[in-house]
């Protein structure tokens, strides 16, 4: 059984002060207006599991508008509302906290966003995805603290299980299939076995989902701590291959996931940087086929294909002597992400050295002389100017020379020469 707990002192524990003070006035507000105000979703879970979470998803009976419009005379915050659905965002300092109407909502097709409808705490909580999002606390005085569970999501937390509602859960929203991988994973519980049939059941229902809302279920699962576990467990289920069949979870991408952490410590890796190491054994054509899959952004895009060219140059980059010049003409394109994401791959001490190079020094190496020097110099205009700059590049690249001054006493050189007949050399 669950042993008793005091949640409004829960709340005190964990959240700090200003959300603490702030959901007694929203309370207190709400309870002179006549409405019931709860504190629902994953801050509940994490209260409960004792996980700092200060992402504070308020519900209210009521008007979340009004209610929200109210607290921010209080606070003084910023409001941003969402008429349509009868929710507001508001913002003050650094917090941030979620306002909506319970509402129940009705899918006319699989995968469509849904309709909603004000109603009741219950039917809000019955729409959602797991019974572990399913808890809210009141916050209204003379309730505060109350827990509202009505579909076992303690015990289920309990037992590290993650259970949907009912059976048509991931054919209204597959998404959920994501983020039900997500939640186990995140929280180290396991799928409910009827859950899990449903899961693997309703995989093609992932089709109904539209490349947007795909895109943002990875970018949620690249914010994970360790993506590749349920990169990995996607793979086992079948999920991963509904995004693309070529697509693997397995050691690999826990090897580089795990290298590129370190490589980008203290900062996450991006989210360019996990897709490429997800994408890299594809092919030019799956790549293609991926990028429209998520409906990649320009440059996440441009990562991804980028990614393969570099690939097909490792060869090249691997050669022993190879010159800074021949380097930087190698990479100069590129995204440096895919070469990051090169680097993490490559077996090729030399090739990694050489992407090294590039991203540290050769990418920013440039001609501290412009064009218009060089005429004034007494270089007569004309395409041999930027013949000229680029010789200097490289001269610069490959540390024959480094200072302007070295720029400058080279020009002369060539034009004492071309006076005594001769052309700068090519
Ligand atoms: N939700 C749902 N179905 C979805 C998305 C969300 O039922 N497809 C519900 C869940 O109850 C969830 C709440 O909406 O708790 C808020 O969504 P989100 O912010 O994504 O979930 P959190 O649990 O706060 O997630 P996280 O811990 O990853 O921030």
């Amino acid at each position: 059984m669950s042993k008793r707990i005091n949640f409004g002192k829960l709340i005190e524990k964990q959240l700090p002060p200003e959300l603490v003070n702030f959901m007694w006035v929203a309370g207190e507000m709400a309870n002179s207006r006549g409405e019931k105000l709860y504190l629902v979703g994953g801050v509940v879970r994490d209260l409960l599991m004792e996980q700092a979470n200060f992402d504070l998803d308020l519900v209210v009976e009521g008007n979340a508008i009004e209610l929200a419009q109210q607290l921010t005379g209080i606070n003084k915050g910023k409001i941003t509302t969402h008429p349509r659905f009868n929710t507001a965002k508001l913002q003050w300092h650094d917090w941030s906290i979620d306002l909506a109407t319970a509402r129940s909502e009705t899918y006319a097709k699989p995968g469509a966003l849904p309709a909603v409808t004000p109603s009741s705490i219950d039917d809000d909580l019955s729409r959602r995805d797991f019974t572990i999002n399913t808890m809210a606390i009141r916050l209204n005085p003379g309730y505060y603290g109350k827990l509202v569970d009505p579909h076992g999501g303690r015990e289920d937390l309990q037992s590290k299980r993650i259970r949907i509602l009912h059976e048509k859960s991931f054919t209204d929203d597959a998404t959920r299939i994501w983020r039900a991988l997500r939640y186990e994973q995140r929280l180290s519980f396991h799928l409910e076995r009827r859950t899990q049939t449903l899961l693997q059941r309703d995989i093609p229902m992932l089709e109904t989902i539209s490349a947007d809302r795909t895109r943002y279920e990875m970018e949620c699962i690249c914010k994970e701590k360790y993506p590749e576990k349920v990169f990995n467990r996607a793979g086992e289920l079948g999920v991963l291959a509904a995004l693309h069949p070529s697509l693997k979870g397995d050691g690999f991408l826990k090897e580089k996931f795990e290298h590129a952490r370190q490589e980008c410590s203290p900062e996450p890796p991006s989210f360019d940087l996990y897709l490429a190491l997800l994408a890299y054994p594809l092919t030019a054509e799956e790549i293609e086929q991926l990028i429209s899959r998520l409906n990649l952004p320009r440059l996440s895009a441009k990562t991804l294909r980028d990614t393969i060219a570099v690939k097909n140059k490792m060869r090249s980059l691997s050669t022993p002597g190879v010159s800074p010049g021949a380097i930087y003409n190698l990479l100069r394109d590129f995204s440096p992400t895919a070469l990051e994401a090169n680097s993490l791959v490559t077996q090729s001490a030399v090739a990694g050295q050489a992407i090294h190079l590039f991203l540290n020094r050769l990418k920013d190496v440039q001609v501290s002389l412009t064009g218009d020097d060089l005429i004034q110099m007494g270089i007569a205009p004309g395409p041999q100017i930027k013949e000229i700059l680029g010789l200097l590049h490289q001269a610069k690249l490959n540390g024959k020379i480094n200072t302007r001054h070295d720029e400058e006493e080279i020009i002369k050189g060539w034009l004492a020469q071309q006076q005594g007949g001769t052309t700068p050399p090519a």
